[in-house]
This record gives C-alpha cells, structure tokens and sequence, in this order.
C-alpha cells in the first residue's frame, strides 16, 4: 500500500524501486481501464486533458448510434433529460455536494462569468473582486468582464504571489467590507500550488463576502468537502482529472445559503417550464436555474465513465497516489535535472501542491517540443519558462515517473533543444 507510512518515507530514497511502488499500488488496476494503444507514451498532461476511459469509447458509439441515431428526439423524454441531472449529481459526489446541487453546463469561463456576475448583483454596496496572479487568465479575464458588466465601479484586485506559493497572508489582508467576492484557483495552473478552501472562504464570510472556487485542477485528485468548508460557490473542469473528454461541459454549484442568487443569462433550459415556451416562465427553483441553453449532450453523457472510475477509486486514494509519484519525481528530479539548468517552479511541501509540478528552464518550449516528437513523451508548457507533468493517478504509473525523467536527460544531451528551439506549437 503506497500511503503506509513505512513506503512512504521511502519514497523520496533510493531504498525502494519503482518497480516496487507499482507492485504496491492499490490503484494500479485502474490504468487498463483507459485506452492506451502506446505502451511505450508517458502521458504527463492528465492535468490538461485526461485520458479516454475505455467505457467512454463504448459509450459514444452508443450514445451517436442509438440514442441519437435510433431514438431520435424521444431520447429527451426517454432519458437525456434524467441523464444529465444524474452526471451532475454524480460529479457533486466527487465535490462533497448534496444531489441537486451541481449542474453541467457551458464552459468553465462561462460558469465562472454568471457565478461571478451573480454574486456581485447579490452585495450591491461591494464593489471589489479578489483574486491572484496565479489564477487562470481565463478566470481573470472573465472576472474583469463580470465586473464591467454590473458596474463601472466594480473592478478586480489581483493579489501578487512569488509565483510559487499561494500569497496565503496578502489575500487573507486584502480581504475587507469592500469586498463583495473572492474568486480563486484551488490549484494553480501554474505551480500548482494549492489554496486551503477553508481560510480563505472563513475569512471572506467573516466580512459578508462571498467566495467562488475554480476546482479544475483539483477536482478528482484532491479530496474537497464543499459543504463541509462552506463554499458559496464553485465551478470546475471535467476534462482533466475527472477524464471527461475535450470541451466536456464545465460544472457549477451553488450552495443552499445562495439560493437567491440569479443566473444573469437566463435562458430556456434554465426556467420553470422550458417547453411550455413561454417568454415569461419564471427561473427554476432549483440549481438548474443556472442554466442556459441546451446542453451540449453528447459531451455531457460521455463525462460519466470518467466520474464513476473516480468515484470508484476513491479521491482520498487517488491523492495518496498523487503525492506519492509527485514526490517520487521531484526526489528525482532535484537529483538529476537541477543540475541541467531547471528549477523546481512549484511548492517542495507535497501539501501546499495538487497534482503536477513545474519547472523552470531558459528552453522549456524547445524541451517540451523535443520530449512529444523525440522522446514519446507528453509533459506540457507554460510560457515563457515552465515546463508541467501531471501525474493521474488513475493511469500514471512509477515506472512512468522513472522513465520520463531519464527522457529529459536524454533530450539535454542528445541535442534536442537546438533542434526544437524555434518551434512555436499553437498548443504548448
Ligand atoms: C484553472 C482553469 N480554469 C478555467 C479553465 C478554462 O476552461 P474552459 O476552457 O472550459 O472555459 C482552465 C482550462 O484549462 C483551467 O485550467
């Protein structure tokens, strides 16, 4: 068992081999579950795309075939509308929420947007969003739009951080009765470093303002109870950790206490009666309220093999699996690429990261590019120095975390840099 104590301490030394840490690997049996067709690709970017899960592939000939293909549009009243009430509740199983709870919709931006602009329509004497310069630019962007939306007042304070650390301290300090909401990144998409939920959202109620999560990198990998920590509001990826497949619809919850929090796009799908057709229905009194349009629902259906083998797993063993392989990398990693010009860009303390680590080099594009087409390896980068590996514990093996290492090595000192140095990949 990778989490006893004993295996532990060993990890970061050589007193134990890899091929040891997979034969006792409690989750290793989950990896036949995805599709692998190479053996020999070490997948590092679960964090940005998660694998397919074998059901999924199933599933989709099903669902295209007959579900769409046969059934036509009675598969609406025979199922789809059940059907994405029962994903959704099933990620809130994921989430610590109560069924009913969270619902799939649009993009993860988009969610964030109407979950923004409805906190702030809910503090009309606040004008202030919070949030840190290691949240997601997307996150940011939607944020300043949400602020211009309900006023120009309103604006969005980033807090500065020293890039590896959530700035814990300074937002905890920023935090006053100007505040009407603090929007944050559980785990950064950069260093990965990861926010406590409750310190942050306590202190934010202790003001009267609200709190709104983005849970991408975190969901799925990092155990998170959020009714238990209180959490106004919450939205997050399905597509990285929780495997549910490019543009897989983004999820959204919103707790009880916000009950009289409005959707600011209203929309068909979101009111009481949507094939009554009647441009006067009012809001559903549920969460589904924060729905718009039709659900994209091929997307929708196919995010549920992937929450039902995390659910499966366990999120608690699958974070002892996380920072097991994170910290059998980095034991390596400060061993053997240090001293080929990287630095470690991510928190050293296994509990202040979620599930992948960075690293800066003065060439992390021209080593990201040489690992994918050189080295069959997929780790991915940040502009403009970092380099990511993810570690799924789902699919990621130790052997993996061994191997990958010695593939960067392999491309320093087999020249790969000067090969790919002026590649520019749309995608990094
Ligand atoms: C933390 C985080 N938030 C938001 C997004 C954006 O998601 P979407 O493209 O679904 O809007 C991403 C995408 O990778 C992300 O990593």
């Amino acid at each position: 068992m990778i989490n006893s104590d004993d295996l532990f301490k060993k990890i970061k030394t050589d007193q134990i081999t890899f091929e040891e840490l997979d034969a006792a690997d409690e989750l290793a049996s989950f990896r036949s579950q995805f599709v692998i067709e190479d053996p020999d690709l070490i997948y590092l970017d679960g964090n940005s795309l998660g694998r397919l899960p074998e059901k999924t592939k199933e599933l989709a000939q099903e669902i295209v075939s007959e579900q769409w293909g046969s059934r036509l549009i009675r598969s609406w009243n025979e199922r789809w509308l059940e059907d994405t009430v029962r994903i959704g509740d099933k990620v809130g199983v994921v989430v610590g929420a109560k069924p009913g709870e969270v619902v799939l919709a649009d993009s993860t931006t988009v969610c964030l947007f109407k979950a923004a602009v409805s906190a702030l329509l809910s503090k009309p004497t606040r004008s202030v969003i919070l949030t840190d310069d290691q949240n997601f630019p997307s996150d940011i962007q939607a944020l300043k739009a949400a602020a211009s939306t309900v006023s120009r007042d309103h604006k969005v304070v980033v807090i500065e951080s020293n890039g590896l650390e959530a700035p814990v301290e300074a937002l905890l300090g920023a935090i006053d009765e100007t505040v009407a909401l603090v929007s944050l990144s559980q785990v950064s998409y950069r260093s990965g470093c990861c926010w406590d939920l409750s310190t942050i959202t306590q202190k934010a109620h202790q003001v009267g303002a609200k709190v709104l999560w983005d849970l991408s990198h975190s969901v799925g990998v990092v155990p998170i109870d959020l009714r238990k920590d209180e959490i106004d509001l919450a939205i997050g990826c399905t597509y990285k950790y929780l495997n549910g497949g490019p543009g897989a619809p983004a999820f959204i919850y919103i707790s009880e206490n916000c009950h009289d929090l409005i959707n600011p796009i209203a929309g068909w799908y979101g009111s009481r009666d949507p094939f009554g057709f009647d441009p006067d229905s009012q809001p559903q009194n549920d969460n589904r309220r924060f729905l718009t349009g039709t659900p994209p629902l091929v997307s929708t259906l196919l995010i549920e093999p992937g929450v039902d083998l995390v659910i499966e797993a366990g999120v608690n063993n699958i974070r002892s699996k996380s920072v097991a392989l994170s910290e059998r990398f980095l034991f390596k990693a400060e061993k053997e690429l240090l001293p080929l010009g990287f630095s470690v860009a991510s928190p050293v303390e296994h509990k202040k990261r979620g599930s992948h680590l960075s690293f800066s080099h003065d060439s992390a594009m021209a080593i990201g590019q040489a690992l994918i087409n050189e080295q069959a390896t997929i780790p991915d980068v940040r502009p403009p120095d970092l380099v990511r590996f993810g570690f799924a514990p789902l699919y990621t093996t130790f052997g993996e975390i061994e191997e990958s290492i010695d593939r960067v090595k392999e491309v320093i000192s087999g020249g790969g840099i000067s090969r790919w140095k002026d590649a520019m990949p749309v995608v990094p």
